[in-house]
């Protein structure tokens, strides 16, 4: 594995490249750091999995670099689904659409649906170009960190995650931090109404001040709602220490909490940051370095509102879950 500082035309080139032989790149994107493979090559999803850890059966969002190539995946789109994409993509928004044959089961998890995204980020753009210019459709890639842990917003993370992993070829594109910091919104667009199955920077209320619709937010694991989504398990996004949402922190505990409030005495400050966009922002580089100090447990204040505040409760909740039964 390497992993390339530079992400020059020639490194693109090279990535993109890396990509069609079936190996894996890990890239930036606006949100999260993603693992990215050939979403048509079995082999190279197949290692995806095994690199992750993650169990089968869990779909994969598929990365394009434009709208111009939806029709490729899906079919039967929404008049709503296309109103959103024009508006949001490129951006950090995921549409879960009926898909078309070149979807296998491999990546959809034997879903008659398919998730797919166009990111914002330069060099995955660049990197989703590249790869459709050498005859690539479409890169499958889910957050680059093993499965139940936090998702990555630096290459150094991605690193840390996944090197002991990665095979010889394999590649990390060094794109610096993820400017959101939070996973893309996730919208069921397979039923008459658009549902958030996972909020982001993509807000409910944007979506809705956009479709001029009241919609739900639909985050929870449910037989009926028929979709799988591994961001759905209750307990996901944790770090190694115990993640408490109340209460207050001791001696030598970490604490994280907008900056207008103050570190309790004795705790150990790990973030302050000063609105909710930089709360998403630094989320899971914090939850990182709780676990690089060797912090058994964090106390975090979750932020309160609406828009970015929604998905960052959303990890906070899913990060503290199983904490409160053991
Ligand atoms: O921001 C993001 O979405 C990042 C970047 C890399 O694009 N990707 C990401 O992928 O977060 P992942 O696999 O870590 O999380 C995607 C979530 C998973 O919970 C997956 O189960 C769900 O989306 N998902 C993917 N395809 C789906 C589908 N067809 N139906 C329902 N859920 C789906
Ligand atoms: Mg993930």
């Amino acid at each position: 594995m390497s992993t390339i500082p530079n992400c020059t035309a020639t490194a693109i080139k090279d990535a993109a490249n890396t990509l069609i032989k079936g190996d894996l790149v890990a890239f930036p994107t606006e949100t999260v750091y993603g693992l990215g493979a050939d979403a048509t090559n079995e082999g190279a999803v197949s290692r995806v999995y095994e690199v992750k850890g993650r169990p089968k059966g869990h779909p994969l969002i598929v990365h394009i670099s434009s709208i111009e190539h939806l029709d490729k995946w899906v079919k039967d789109i929404p008049e709503y689904a296309v109103k959103l994409a024009r508006i949001f993509w490129p951006g950090s928004m995921t549409l879960i659409l009926p898909r078309t044959d070149l979807a296998k089961d491999f990546i959809t998890g034997g879903q008659d649906n398919v998730g797919i995204r166009v990111p914002s980020h330069t060099v995955a753009r660049a990197l989703l170009k590249e790869f459709e210019d050498q005859g690539g459709l479409g890169v499958a890639a889910p957050s680059a960190n093993r499965f139940g842990a936090v998702s990555p917003t630096t290459a150094t993370a991605v690193e840390i995650e996944l090197s002991d992993f990665l095979s010889e070829n394999d590649q990390i594109l060094d794109g610096g931090y993820c400017s959101i910091g939070v996973e893309s919104t996730i919208i069921n667009c397979t039923q008459n109404k658009p549902s958030i199955l996972r909020p982001g920077a993509i807000t409910k209320e944007m979506i809705e001040n956009t479709l001029d619709i009241i919609i739900d937010l639909n985050t929870s694991y449910s037989e009926s709602n028929q979709i799988k989504a591994a961001g759905l398990l209750e307990s996901h996004y944790a770090p190694k220490a115990k993640v408490f949402l109340t209460g207050s922190p001791i001696l030598g505990d970490g604490f994280i909490a907008l900056a207008s409030f103050a570190t309790p005495a004795g705790a150990v400050r790990i973030a302050a940051p000063k609105t909710n966009e930089e709360f998403a922002q630094i989320l899971y580089e914090a939850f990182r370095l709780t676990d690089t100090k060797g912090l058994e447990r964090l106390f975090v204040i979750p932020p309160t509102g609406d828009g970015i505040a929604v998905a960052i409760n959303d990890r906070l909740t899913k990060s503290a879950f199983d904490k409160w039964i053991t």
